[in-house]
């Protein structure tokens, strides 16, 4: 085990050597030098083409950043989390969102027990569950087959299968209709309820633990909705509400019954669980066919991930250069650019992905890094966002990589739009590589005084992530591309990249303030006198 500091071991050294040789090396020159180089530094792999040529990087950046991968154990941290090892430390936890995808022969052992065939038996449930849904056998209370669905939940029992659900809509039943209430906002259960027959809706309650507030709120919220729906006979409960958790006891207490419950396991953290019986919404909407195709897409990038050499691993070689612009150029952002509408929730998928799992102060050891962690992740699809933020990322004082993400195929081709839409993003790539010189300006006939104004500095970094078309198996690939290259961060930055500490605080002092927000009582405030004030204040306006 190497137990050198990151910021003093060697390669680590090199690279803030070399980086400041190269910083100030413009990808119009490396691109000049090799014409080679738009191909060279690209891979293909699981269907999916990577062109990371316009990054500001060299042979030997890579070569550096690959021996920082190296000695850092990448390959023995892979082979750990594979194997099942407890590499959650925090939580004393096996990470193995991996074993959701194994073909039903795999074997993959936690504590000696192989996980693989309970994860299909979930898998085959929820598929015998949303077969009876589709076609009508399932019946609600009064007889009405289900016309709506309803997921309750937030955060990865969330971000997950809304993403999913848009992404896929293509391929999912038209007839049924799909919401997702997450917000303990009463107005996010109200306006997804609105419209909707209590007895043509099934409300799936979507929670790892089964006691988090916005849920277990909303899953009351809807119990409410229902029972004064359909004359309230509890009943109809058991017709109208299934569970997804990890917690059968509270299921249980709640009123769901054990059958209509889709189980998982501690080992799937909430942000790696989409692919999990978490994901029933989505093979409500896309069918079991569908999801598995999605969950052999999601097999088909861990496999890439498990065995590929470094130099042509796609999830490594994002996982590199996010650290390269992070801890070396001192980037603070990434933005991901989805040129594809149905993928317009992706980026907020990835948030939470990448920001709960990276966003860490301690090392594994619990000591302070001196080195930056987890950037902010944002995006939104294009060409939308060129009308608004992409001004900052062209000509803005910071440094912003970008992944955009495109494909060669529309899912419904509408005349040229598909054409135009491709143009943008390579437009917008290659805008932001090369830029345009004062010279290249002035040459147009600008005015002198407007010439600095329409300068483009270029040497703005950018990934093409490019696909032949938008399905489930591919959605699986590139989810697992990014869980793995914030995998391959974390190994960097020696964190534990799958605990959340960080979000318990705010929960714990919201529990204290809720009574004395309620309370009839004045409450006896011992905050700091800002949020004593605050309380106050509402109670007084409530
Ligand atoms: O508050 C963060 C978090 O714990 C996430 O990690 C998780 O995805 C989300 O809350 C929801 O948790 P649960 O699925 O247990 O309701």
């Amino acid at each position: 085990m190497n137990t050198t500091p990151l910021t003093r071991q060697p390669a680590w050294q090199k690279l803030a050597d070399h980086h400041r040789e190269i910083k100030g090396r413009h990808l119009r020159d490396l691109f000049a030098e090799d014409p080679e180089r738009g191909e060279r530094f690209a891979v293909e792999a699981a269907g999916l083409y990577l062109d990371y040529s316009k990054n500001r990087v060299t042979d030997e950046t890579l070569k550096l950043l690959f021996q920082l991968a190296s000695d850092c154990d990448l390959s023995g941290h892979i082979k750990a989390m594979f194997g099942g090892e407890k590499i959650n430390i925090t939580e004393n936890r096996a990470v193995l969102h991996v074993a959701l995808r194994a073909n039903r022969d795999d074997t993959i052992l936690v504590d000696g027990k192989n996980v693989v065939p309970g994860v299909h038996a979930v898998l085959d449930k929820m598929g015998a569950f949303c077969d009876r849904v589709r076609s009508g056998d399932w019946k609600g209370f009064t007889g009405k087959r289900i016309r709506n669905v309803v997921n309750v939940g937030i955060g990865g029992s969330d971000l997950g299968p809304v993403m999913a659900y848009e992404a896929l809509r293509h391929y999912t039943q038209r007839d049924l209709t799909f919401r997702f209430v997450s917000n303990v906002d009463g107005i996010d259960f109200v306006e997804a309820t609105l419209d909707l027959d209590p007895a043509e809706t099934l409300f799936i309650i979507s929670s790892k633990t089964f006691t988090t507030l916005e849920t277990m709120t909303n899953a009351q919220s809807a119990r409410a909705w229902l029972l004064k729906g359909l004359s309230g006979d509890q009943a109809a409960i058991a017709k109208h509400f299934v569970a997804v958790s990890t917690n059968a006891e509270k299921v249980k207490a709640f009123g769901i019954d054990a059958d209509n419950m889709f189980e998982f396991s501690d080992w799937v953290g909430g942000r790696y669980s989409m692919d999990s019986a978490i994901g029933l919404s989505t093979m409500l909407a896309v069918g079991p066919d569908g999801f598995r195709e999605m969950l052999a897409g999601f097999h088909e990038m861990d496999e890439h991930f498990r065995t590929a050499p470094p130099d042509r691993n796609l999830p490594v070689i994002m996982g590199l250069l996010s650290i390269w612009y992070n801890d070396f150029f001192g980037a603070q952002t990434v933005a991901v650019l989805p040129y594809e509408q149905y993928l317009k929730r992706f980026p907020a998928y990835l948030q939470q992905l990448t920001m709960e799992s990276n966003g860490k102060h301690v090392t594994l050891d619990g000591k302070h890094v001196d080195y930056q962690t987890g950037p902010i992740y944002w995006g939104e699809p294009g060409t939308n966002g060129q009308h608004s933020f992409y001004q900052l990322i062209h000509q803005g004082t910071r440094l912003i990589p970008c992944d955009f993400i495109a494909f060669a195929h529309a899912l419904t081709p509408l005349g040229r739009h598909h054409d135009i839409l491709i143009a943008n993003v390579l437009a917008q790539s290659e805008a932001l590589a090369f830029g345009k010189t004062a010279e290249e300006v002035k040459a147009e006939g600008t005015k002198d005084d407007l010439v600095p104004h329409r300068v483009f500095e270029g040497n703005r970094p950018s990934n093409v992530l490019f696909a032949d078309r938008l399905t489930p198996g591919t959605l699986g690939k590139l989810v697992a591309l990014y869980e793995h290259s914030v995998f391959t961060q974390g190994v960097i930055w020696n964190i534990d990249s799958f605990d959340q500490w960080g979000v318990e605080l705010g929960k714990v002092l919201a529990q204290r303030i809720i009574p004395e927000l309620e309370d009839k009582a004045e409450p006896e405030l011992k905050h700091d006198s800002s949020t004593d004030a605050l309380i106050r204040r509402y109670r007084k306006n409530r």
